[in-house]
């Protein structure tokens, strides 16, 4: 299931990890971004590559939010709503992107382009509400500025 390329990163990763159970992390990283999403056929084939039984790497896939088991829309918008961004208006602009997206939280649109998600503090507090797409944050955010981004996205 992995490429020939990753399963030469990972004999080279193995070298630097003390036990096959380590390197679960790693190899999910590889799958989602050569799939896209980790399927539970996917986990498994983790599972029987590292010696891992499956609901360990159900959990993990389960517990960290970065982790995709179900295929996500071309642009991932994920919201926090922790105490900060909740404190500095996170509600307006959860309800902002679903009116504009036509989607709810947890969410992906029919046409595969969004994917709408609400995550926990991503350690930008101070300068909430914040949302990322991708690896990129973006901060101290008003409506207008959603629609500035969602507008920048489309054309993409
Ligand atoms: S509470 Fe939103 S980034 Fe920390």
């Amino acid at each position: 299931m992995l490429s020939e390329q990753n399963i030469k990163k990972l004999d080279d990763l193995k070298k630097f990890y003390p036990t096959k159970q380590a390197l679960v992390l790693p190899v999910l990283w590889m799958i989602q971004e050569e799939q896209g999403h980790i399927s539970e056929d996917a986990m498994r084939y983790v599972g029987e590559l590292l010696d891992v039984p499956f609901g360990h790497v159900l959990g993990v896939v389960t517990f960290y939010t970065m982790f995709h088991d179900k295929p996500h829309g071309k642009h991932h918008i994920e919201v926090c709503t922790n105490v900060s961004c909740m404190l500095r208006g996170s509600a307006k602009i959860v309800e902002h992107l679903e009116k504009r997206l036509g989607i709810k939280l947890g969410e992906t649109s029919k046409d595969m382009k969004w994917t709408l998600s609400e995550v926990e503090c991503m350690g930008s507090c101070g300068t909430a509400p914040m949302i990322a797409v991708g690896e990129e944050y973006y901060e101290n955010l008003t409506t207008e500025q959603v629609d500035e981004l969602l507008a920048n996205l489309e054309r993409t």
